[in-house]
This record gives C-alpha cells, sequence and structure tokens, in this order.
C-alpha cells in the first residue's frame, strides 16, 4: 500500500502540482472561467466567411443594417465582427495600431491611426454589439497564408508587425478600452506559420517567431507558452473591462492541446480549421467539436468555425444541407456567427439561419452541449438535454445516399413502454412513438425533433444529461494525441495533393458522456452502460450541484484497460471535503456502489487516483453516475 501512496503523489506531481495541492485534490471550485461574458453561445454575424480579408466599413454596416432590418438582431444575432483586413500597419513612433481608413471612412480622424470609436458606438445606438479581431503572434494568418487577399498591412517589416506580440497592454486598451469594442477573436497564425525556414521569413519579409505551435506534431508544440501568451491577454481584458463585459475568443483550431486549457482562458475556442461550404468540410469541423461534449461551458464554448449557411453546398439550392449545418451547430452550443453577405439573404435563407425553435436550443439556458446517443460514419443520433429536462434530438445522415434508422427511446433515456412525443422543429410537425419510431432521411438530411417523454431516471438527472455542468478539471490526458476519429474530408486549397490527410486536433483521450476516452461503450467487469462519464484514471470531475440532495454510481476501472496490473481508487468530495473513498481496484472488480448525500453542496468531485503517473491506457467508468433530488 505504501508504494502504491508514494506512486499516487508521483502521479500528483507528474501533472504538475505540488504534495501539498495536487491536481488530483479537491478544491471546491468550479474551474471553467469566470472571466468575460457568455453564459449563453455568443450569436452575431463575422467579415470572414463573407469577404475574407476584403473588407470595407459599407460592407460591414450593410451586415449590420440587415440584423436589425430582419429581425435576427432581436433573435439575438448582435455581435457583428470584423475579422482580418482592417489593419494597415503599427506606428513605428509609439507602436500605435493604424486603420486602414481610406476603407473606413467614419475612423478617419485628426490622429492619421484612427479610430474606431465612432463605428462601435454606431453599433452600440443600434443595439449591437462590436467585435474585432488580431494574433497571438507579430503577424496575421492573411501575411502567412492569403497574402494575395486583400486587406494585408503595409509598410516596413516592423510596420507590418500588426499582431498583439510585445504589445499586449497597448492594443488591448486600445481594442476593448478606447476603441470599446466588446469582443476580441485572436487568431495564432504569427505563433504558427513564422518559423526560420518559411520562406516569406527567410527572404525578410517578416521576423522570425517560434514557432511555439506545430500543428502537425502535438509534441512539437510549447503548450505552456501557448497558454501563457493567450492568458496574459485575457488578463489585459479583465484590467482594462473589470465588469467582464466581453467575449475573448481563441482561434487556435483545435491545436496546442487547447481543448484542456481553454475552459480556464476564454469564452468560445475554435476546435479545427477552417470551415469550408463544402460538406466534407462540414464533417470535418462537426467531428473536432462533437466528442467533446464535456469541453464545453456556460462562458467557455467549442466553436467548429462560423456559419457558412448560404454559400456553396448550403446555398439556397441546398436547404437541406443549410439546415443540416445550422441544426448541428445549434446542437453543439456553437457560437452561432452568421458568415453571409446580408445584403443577398433571401427570405428562404433567413428562415434557416432565424428559425427561433432552433436558435432557443442553442441558447437554452442549461448550457448542455448534445452528446452522441449513436455514433456512426453514415448516421448519428446526437441529444441535448434541455433546461426543462426534456431532449431535442437530431438525427444527422452524413452520406450522400437516402437511409432508413430507427430512433429508439433509449437514445432518449426514456422509457421504451411509455408514449414519446415528437415536434419537428423545422416544419413543426408533431408525432408520437413507443419504443421504437422508423425515421426515413434523405441524403445529408438532418432530422430535429423536441422529445417528451417518461424519463428512464426520473429521480435526477444522470451526469451525462448535464455535460454543461460537469468539467473535467484533470482528465488524465498527459501526453497529447490527435483524434483519430475526426474525418477527412480533401481540403479544397489541397486537393489530393501530398500524402493524404492526417488527425491533427488534440483530443484523443478526454472524458467522455456515454462513451469511454476512446469511443467505446463504457464496461465494467462485464457490465455495460448506457448512461456513464468515461475518463482517464488520474482524473478530477467538477460538477456543479443545483440543488439535487444524493449522488450515485457504479464505479471501476473499465473492461478497455490494456493494464491488469493497474489499479485506481474513487473517491467523492463535496464542497473539499471528501465523503467516501474506495480501496484500491483492478479491472474486471466488480464496480464499488457508491450513494452519498449531497444536499446543500455547490460542487461536487469524483476523482479517480491511479497507481502509477502515466495512465493513458487506464479508462474508468463512472456507471449511471447521477444526481437525485
Ligand atoms: C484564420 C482563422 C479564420 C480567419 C482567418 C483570417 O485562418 O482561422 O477564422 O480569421 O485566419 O485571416
Amino acid at each position: 500500500m505504501k508504494r502504491l501512496l508514494a506512486a499516487a503523489l508521483l502521479a500528483a506531481s507528474a501533472l504538475g502540482g505540488t504534495a501539498h495541492a495536487g491536481p488530483l485534490d479537491a478544491t471546491g471550485q468550479w474551474s471553467v472561467t469566470s472571466r468575460g461574458s457568455a453564459p449563453l453561445p455568443p450569436m452575431g454575424w463575422n467579415s470572414w466567411n463573407a469577404f475574407n480579408s476584403d473588407i470595407d466599413e459599407e460592407k460591414v454596416l450593410a451586415a449590420a443594417k440587415a440584423l436589425v432590418d430582419t429581425g435576427l438582431a432581436a433573435k439575438g444575432y448582435v455581435y457583428v465582427n470584423i475579422d482580418d483586413g482592417w489593419w494597415l500597419r503599427r506606428r513605428t513612433s509609439d507602436g500605435r495600431l493604424m486603420i486602414r481608413t481610406a476603407r473606413w471612412p467614419s475612423a478617419r480622424s485628426k490622429d492619421p491611426a484612427g479610430s474606431f470609436r465612432p463605428w462601435t458606438d454606431k453599433l452600440h445606438a443600434m443595439g449591437l454589439k462590436a467585435g474585432i479581431y488580431s494574433d497571438i503572434g507579430r503577424n496575421s494568418c492573411g501575411q502567412a497564408y492569403t497574402a494575395q487577399f486583400a486587406g494585408q498591412p503595409e509598410g516596413t517589416v516592423e510596420e507590418r508587425e500588426v499582431g498583439l506580440y510585445g504589445h499586449v497592454q497597448q492594443d488591448i486598451a486600445l481594442f476593448m478600452g478606447a476603441w470599446n469594442f466588446d469582443m476580441l477573436k485572436v487568431d495564432g497564425c504569427g505563433i504558427r506559420a513564422m518559423s526560420p525556414a518559411n520562406p516569406l521569413v527567410a527572404s525578410g519579409q517578416y521576423r522570425a517567431l517560434g514557432p511555439l505551435i506545430d500543428y502537425e506534431t502535438l509534441p512539437n508544440t510549447d503548450i505552456a507558452a501557448v497558454r501563457a501568451l493567450y492568458t496574459e491577454v485575457g488578463e489585459a481584458m479583465d484590467k482594462t473591462r473589470p465588469r467582464g463585459d466581453f467575449v475573448y475568443s481563441l482561434c487556435l483550431w483545435g491545436s496546442a492541446d487547447v481543448r484542456s486549457w481553454a475552459g480556464k482562458v476564454g469564452n468560445m475556442s475554435r476546435t479545427s480549421e477552417d470551415i469550408s461550404p463544402n460538406w466534407e468540410r462540414m464533417l470535418h469541423n462537426l467531428d473536432a467539436a462533437s466528442r467533446r461534449e464535456l469541453y464545453a461551458h456556460p462562458n467557455s464554448w467549442n466553436d467548429p468555425d462560423m456559419l457558412f449557411v448560404g454559400t456553396g453546398v448550403f446555398d439556397m439550392d441546398h436547404l437541406t444541407e443549410a439546415r443540416s449545418h445550422m441544426t448541428l451547430w445549434a446542437m453543439l452550443n456553437a457560437p452561432l456567427i452568421i458568415g453571409y453577405d446580408m445584403r443577398k439573404a433571401s427570405p428562404a435563407l433567413l428562415g434557416v439561419l432565424g428559425n427561433s425553435r432552433v436558435i432557443a436550443l442553442n441558447q437554452d439556458a442549461a448550457g448542455n452541449q448534445a452528446v452522441l446517443a449513436y455514433d456512426g460514419e453514415t448516421v448519428q443520433i446526437f441529444v441535448k438535454t434541455l433546461a426543462d429536462g426534456t431532449k431535442a434530438v437530431a438525427v444527422l445522415n452524413r452520406s450522400g445516399s437516402p437511409v432508413d434508422v430507427t430512433l429508439t427511446a433509449a437514445h432518449l433515456k426514456y422509457r421504451a413502454d411509455a408514449p414519446v412525443a415528437l415536434t419537428d422543429l423545422w416544419d413543426g410537425g408533431e408525432r408520437s412513438f413507443t419504443g421504437e419510431a422508423p425515421l426515413h432521411l434523405e441524403s445529408h438530411q438532418t432530422l430535429l425533433l423536441k422529445a417528451t417523454g417518461a424519463r428512464e431516471h426520473p429521480g435526477g438527472l444522470y451526469l451525462s444529461e448535464m455535460p454543461g455542468s460537469v468539467n473535467p478539471a484533470v482528465d488524465g490526458v498527459v501526453h497529447p494525441m490527435a483524434d483519430p476519429l475526426v474525418h477527412r474530408g480533401l481540403l479544397p486549397w489541397r486537393s489530393t495533393r501530398g500524402d493524404g490527410e492526417h488527425p491533427l486536433y488534440g483530443g484523443w483521450g478526454g472524458a467522455r458522456a456515454d462513451a469511454t476516452p476512446f469511443a467505446q461503450t463504457p464496461k465494467i467487469a462485464g457490465k455495460t452502460y448506457a448512461s456513464a462519464i468515461g475518463v482517464l484514471a488520474n482524473s478530477r470531475i467538477e460538477v456543479q450541484n443545483h440543488g439535487f440532495a444524493t449522488f450515485t454510481a457504479e464505479a471501476g476501472i473499465d473492461d478497455a484497460a490494456a493494464d491488469p496490473d493497474a489499479r485506481v481508487r474513487f473517491s467523492v468530495h463535496a464542497d473539499g471535503k471528501r465523503l467516501m473513498q474506495t480501496e484500491w481496484m483492478k479491472r474486471g472488480d466488480q464496480p464499488a456502489m457508491i450513494s452519498v448525500p449531497v444536499k446543500g453542496a455547490k460542487i461536487i468531485e469524483l476523482v479517480a487516483e491511479g497507481s502509477r503517473p502515466l495512465m493513458q491506457d487506464v479508462p474508468v467508468t463512472w456507471g449511471k453516475a447521477a444526481l437525485d433530488r
């Protein structure tokens, strides 16, 4: 036992803590950031998907006016975000950023650097909010990847260094203070693309920086340094806007293990590379976020990138695909950021973007990202538990052919012997079923239904039904690995050149609802669990208790654990106080039956302490984990 204890202490210190306060020690705290303000997924419009960096005031103002005139603003689409292309240069005498005022008349001022204050004043007077864009490095994504597009910074090497690097306090005070923007998106190309080997750097166009991010190879990424840079920006935002009335959007495309730390730093975080208006790319972006249901919470959301509704395969002639894209983003609790030239918006398109029933799902107060009830390459079934305890279900046909599927009451965690009432959220149609419902899906169609039935677990909620309140603060992933389940479609700008698409997004082994960290059905000693939290050993999960009295679970090492010698002991804590602890358990042991009173406690913590420091091959299962009244 002494040896095991020593190993556990070693485990704690390997995870970055000290013997006094290891990462597995209960804190009684909810560690999702309270910085900024995004209790619900932010909604609005951004210039990039519509215009790339070729932007001007007329185009963006037209979008702002359209949001108001079409009623979309009243439905919640209030952020009007300028993306890449607004900057002209950095003035070297005082480091002040200069606006491309030739394209932004209202920004012209006595100081030739210009000011966006009249612009944000105008948006605010329209009842809207204003967003702006920068980069964490010295240079922008446009400079690194799309230099042929309009709106690139001009001047000397130094003048073209428009990113935040070395100017954090000054730029944040300008954006969020003097200019009064409400939202800031911070891209990461300046610390990814400007390696000494980049021909743009080697030829003297840009200074080398890092790279701190190796997008293809996670072990070559300086995760701590990337996190520190983004944290510094967040702290500068806190200082500039102490009331916290802002949104801080991280754009690292799922790199730098951002999955594990975005929740402590910013209000939304990109989970993949840029979306394109084609089906395969939409699937790619969907997949990078869809199995990260436990990493999205009120005030810090997964961001699978902006909507492309209106363009390409999501245009007016493809309303099935457009509705699928919108449905899936709503179910994922993605920020709903329109990327379309609103001057061209038709009633049909406004019907997709403005469907109040679909928006209401995205904006549901419980903040639960949908959980995969069925996860296949052809069909996926997503279920989202709403604040009133009812369910929304989206049945997606990923394929290009029609398909017949069966929705079961069990997918919804409803009883099979009682009727389930369904409302189609797109057309309002109503029907009901008992046990099973046969459904027919056209190519690329997503059925979106609201479902009301008799709960299988009437006394409370399974933790996997409340992912917005469950936070894997320490998820046991020590060496982040790319997630092999993310769809790797053709990249339009690469086609089949090179040796193919490889898994890139770091998230494999992260905690899951109703699945093991490696996407299997949770199983302890031969018993499978349809409802469970799956996580690696050496983990600590925080749970917000919204007035429940009892926590119950069947805990054990999952049958999928590779190592028969691994040992894990499970403990449950309420507001930092330990309520129970199991003996050290091994694979194949019967689950520990846990039932503890938690009445009045705000934070419950579930700790699975492992017998050695690296336990990435040892998934554990909190089977039927539930909070009951
Ligand atoms: C990156 C981001 C995009 C967009 C462009 C601008 O690619 O991921 O969302 O901001 O940069 O250049």
